[in-house]
């Protein structure tokens, strides 16, 4: 059943209708402050809807290991950025940084945390000072309601964590990081975590290691 949102066009009718789209377009508004001449990775890009939600004149590179996904994109969106089906890794990093900013919306909870942690050394070599990670992922909260609960429970992801545990991921690999759990972003009764990993904060760990 899930397999049908392997399909580029029933994945965003899926993330449409439900909300979660405007969720990740809202969140993207209120917490990074992007402009035109920004180079921006998205990491898990999927079928790259989010693309013309940006500011015109970014330079996007999308990033993602689905091929139908890929295809879609450059079919649709490709005027506006490039799409690329690969793993963001060290190789990626060295070719396509420095950027402005890396997003990683709904992606986290796909990565276990080995894939994470290996993922996370490849932002770090991609962003120049003063650069941003960002990344965009359901969680589970103490007293869940049922219908947000279920929605974790079946989704794609294997990774769904509580905040803590996105915490203690995040944590290892960046310095300081903020963190937000926010339950408004979407009609339904659904929780999203989002956090901002600004370079300033994390250039320290940069010279640290
Ligand atoms: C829930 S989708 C999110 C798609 C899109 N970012 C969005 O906001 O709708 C997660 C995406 O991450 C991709 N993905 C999972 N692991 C990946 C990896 N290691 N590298 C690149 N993409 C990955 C999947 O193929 C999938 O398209």
């Amino acid at each position: 059943m899930k397999d049908i949102l392997n399909a580029p066009s029933i994945y965003h009718l899926f993330q449409f209708c439900g909300g979660f789209f405007s969720a990740r377009v809202k969140a993207i508004k209120q917490y990074l402050e992007l402009r035109p001449g920004q180079r921006l990775i998205d990491i898990g890009c999927g079928p790259g809807h989010i693309l013309p939600k940006l500011p015109r004149g970014v330079f996007y590179d999308g990033f993602d290991t689905d091929e139908r996904y890929i295809r879609f994109a450059n079919r649709h969106f490709g005027h506006l950025g490039t799409f690329h089906c690969r793993v963001f890794d060290a190789a990626a990093a060295k070719e396509f940084g420095p950027a402005d900013g890396v997003m990683m919306n709904g992606v986290l909870h796909h990565l276990d945390d080995k894939s994470f942690t290996e993922t996370a050394s490849a932002i770090r070599s991609a962003l120049r000072p003063g650069g941003f990670l960002f990344t965009f992922d359901g969680v589970y909260v103490p007293d869940q309601n049922a219908i947000g609960k279920w929605l974790l429970d079946n989704d794609r992801g294997k990774f769904v964590r509580q905040e803590q545990s996105y915490r203690n991921l995040l944590e290892r690999s960046f310095d300081k990081t903020e963190f937000h759990v926010r339950h408004d972003l979407i009609t339904i009764p659904f929780s999203h975590n989002l956090v901002r990993v600004p370079l300033d904060l994390f250039i320290s760990k940069c010279t640290k290691s």
